[in-house]
């Protein structure tokens, strides 16, 4: 289905929003499922393409997988595979986060390199460098990963970037080796706390994440339960900036203020009024912003990469010049075209772009690249003059569920188009 969002721009936000769960907590938390001798019932999920997607990736190594009133309920008590096939793990990047649990669980493993957003090279290395340490032999075979981890045992682990994947496919790999593996320079993404949580809750023994080093002690087995993953803060923080850009005032429920501060403190800077009083945060602009001079990506508690693209539509039409420097991601400007034949003035060098703040954006018809890029379009096309068309919606579909829907209840004008390819 190649959807088209219409968007009609200039109006307000206004009204009050409940976040959904993270989709960068659930994957890693449904690769972890396979360890589980119980059902797993994970709670309020919502609709991502992503989610469908590590579904069917589950389902092709014997796992049951059923979703019943958004609750997905798995259970991975008997596989028969180990091998996920190249159509889907060229499909999510998370499809990497099965040899962590494949390995601990069973021993061995076979994937192919995984696929996910255009943004970057987004090599394996320092996962595959991790489970080697832990004793894993890992060899390529006619383009696949091949893994054997009869031999695996704990070890110090020192990660040589905080990579947000590979701790988290370190830690479900230590989860039953017998003894302490200790994995430092990790990294201390919220969504790594939750995957903690979640294994402790099955009766893991794990200590430390949100911190740089993480401790894990084996256990011979994790059984089941039901959990509910934390609010996704990315949405959130799309949801704060249309608002920024749009003017209005919109409360949002289900995200922590000291989860999204490196954003917040932006916002209050370029002139908005935040408020945040336990899980609600609200956000009220008149709409016109004072542009950021310079903000850069970083690793948690950083400004999150996965904001940049729509930070930078919201630069495009604030007063005064501004540079954002993408530090995480080597192409994550594919965006910024689009935005330009908008009428945005933006100038990207490299992993920099500096922007330069225009009165208003034009609609036109914009396509959407990838995830958060595809993002940034619509935010501008709801803010812009006239009528926006953002093609491939699909990428967008891939971590938001029905974004038109949120945006519509909280008065934007937009439409889901259908197209048939
Ligand atoms: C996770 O990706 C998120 N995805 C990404 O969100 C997010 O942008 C990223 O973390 C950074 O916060 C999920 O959690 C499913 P990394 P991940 O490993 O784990 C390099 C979205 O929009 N690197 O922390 O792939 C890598 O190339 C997505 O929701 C290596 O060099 O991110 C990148 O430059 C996009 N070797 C940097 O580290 C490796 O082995 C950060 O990557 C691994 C990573």
């Amino acid at each position: 289905m190649m959807d088209k969002f219409v968007i009609t721009g200039g109006r307000k936000l206004f009204g009050e929003a409940k976040i959904c769960c993270a989709k960068n907590s659930i994957l890693p938390i449904m690769a972890a499922s396979i360890m589980c001798d119980g059902e797993v019932v994970l709670k309020d999920v919502p609709n991502f393409i992503d989610i469908k997607n590590m579904e069917k990736i589950l389902r092709c190594l014997g796992v049951k997988t059923n979703t019943y009133n958004k609750n997905l309920h798995i259970i991975a008590q008997n596989l028969n595979s180990f091998f996920v096939p190249n159509n889907l793990t060229k499909k999510l990047r998370s499809s990497v986060f099965v040899l962590g649990p494949l390995l601990a669980k069973y021993k061995k493993a076979r994937i192919s390199y995984p696929g996910g957003c255009k943004i970057g090279l987004r090599p394996i290395d320092i996962h595959l460098c991790g489970l080697k340490q832990l004793g894993a032999i890992i060899y390529e075979e006619n383009g696949y990963i091949m893994c054997d981890g009869v031999n695996m045992k704990p070890a110090n682990i020192n990660l040589r970037y905080p990579s947000v994947g590979a701790t988290e496919n370190l830690v479900m790999a230590s989860v039953f080796l017998e003894g302490t593996t200790v994995i430092t320079n990790s990294a201390k993404e919220p969504e790594i706390v939750d995957l903690q949580n979640f294994l402790n809750m099955l009766g893991a023994n794990i200590k430390g994440a949100g911190t740089d080093k993480i401790t894990i002690c084996g256990v011979k087995k994790l059984g089941g339960g039901e959990f509910k993953p934390i609010c996704d803060r990315i949405v959130c923080g799309t949801l704060l900036i249309a608002c920024a850009m749009c003017g209005g005032k919109i409360s949002l429920i289900g995200c922590k203020e000291d989860e999204m501060e490196s954003l917040l403190k932006e916002l209050r800077k370029s002139g908005c009024k935040i408020d945040a009083i336990n899980d609600k945060i609200t956000i009220e602009s008149i709409g016109k912003l004072t542009a950021a001079s310079f903000v850069e990506t970083s690793p948690y508690p950083g400004f999150p990469t996965d904001l940049q693209s729509q930070f930078v539509a919201m630069q495009a039409i604030s007063r005064g010049s501004s540079t954002i420097r993408e530090n995480l991601f080597e192409t994550r400007f594919g965006f910024v075209g689009e935005l330009k034949k908008m009428g945005a003035k933006i100038d990207v060098q490299g992993q920099t772009c500096n922007v330069c703040g225009v009165d208003k954006l034009i609609g036109t018809e914009v396509y959407a690249g990838d995830l958060r890029g595809g993002a940034a379009l619509v935010l501008a096309g709801l803010c812009a003059e006239g009528q926006t068309t953002v093609c491939d919606v699909f990428h967008i579909d891939r971590g938001y569920d029905f974004l038109e829907k949120t945006l519509s209840s909280l008065g934007a004008k937009i439409i889901r188009q259908r197209e048939r390819k």
